[in-house]
């Protein structure tokens, strides 16, 4: 079986995810999309947020589940037995980080592949980064996330739809 692994911080969950998720689902067996606890990153999300409104966004793909890990991604690929990483490539920008990154992983771990999926086109500008600036500013987010997080997120601005 092959089981991969679409880790990232999800902090929150935008449109560009999600089509890289039911992209990597049609390819893999199963998918692990992992959720990085990192206390170090002052996330706007508790870890428990992020697995929840992914599992709500990803429940008709019935071979995603949504899981949280701590650590290296390496070791954690290990431990459930994954043998692909899955990362997305918006543009040249991110390559340079990504290839070090699987590199590195790929150095600790030859056994794990990583696979880059470009992203959509119409996704190739958007962030988590992205979504939080304009919702902080009570800016419209609707073609960023799912209509049923908006108020989530604006919520931790203390803004209304
Ligand atoms: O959504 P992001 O923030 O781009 O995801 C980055 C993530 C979580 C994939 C990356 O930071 C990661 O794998 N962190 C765990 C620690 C690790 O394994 N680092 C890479 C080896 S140096």
């Amino acid at each position: 079986m092959r089981r991969a692994i679409y880790p990232g911080s999800f902090d929150p969950v935008t449109f560009g995810h999600i089509d890289m998720i039911e992209r990597s689902a049609k390819i893999v067996d199963e998918l692990l999309v992992a959720v990085l606890n990192n206390s170090a990153k002052n996330p706007l999300f508790s870890v428990k947020e992020r697995v929840s409104m992914l599992e709500e966004i990803t429940s008709h793909l019935p071979n995603v589940k949504v899981t949280s890990f701590d650590g290296l991604l390496i070791d954690y690929a290990n431990k459930v037995d994954a043998s692909i990483i899955i990362r997305g490539l918006r543009a040249v920008t991110d390559f340079e980080y990504e290839l070090q990154i699987a590199q590195t992983n790929r150095i600790v771990n030859p056994n794990v592949a990583t696979l880059f999926l470009t992203t959509s086109l119409e996704y190739a500008y958007l962030s988590s980064t992205i979504v939080k600036e304009v919702a902080s500013y009570g800016g419209d987010i609707s073609h960023f996330v799912p209509e049923r997080l908006i108020e989530r997120i604006y919520a931790k601005y203390n803004k209304e739809s």
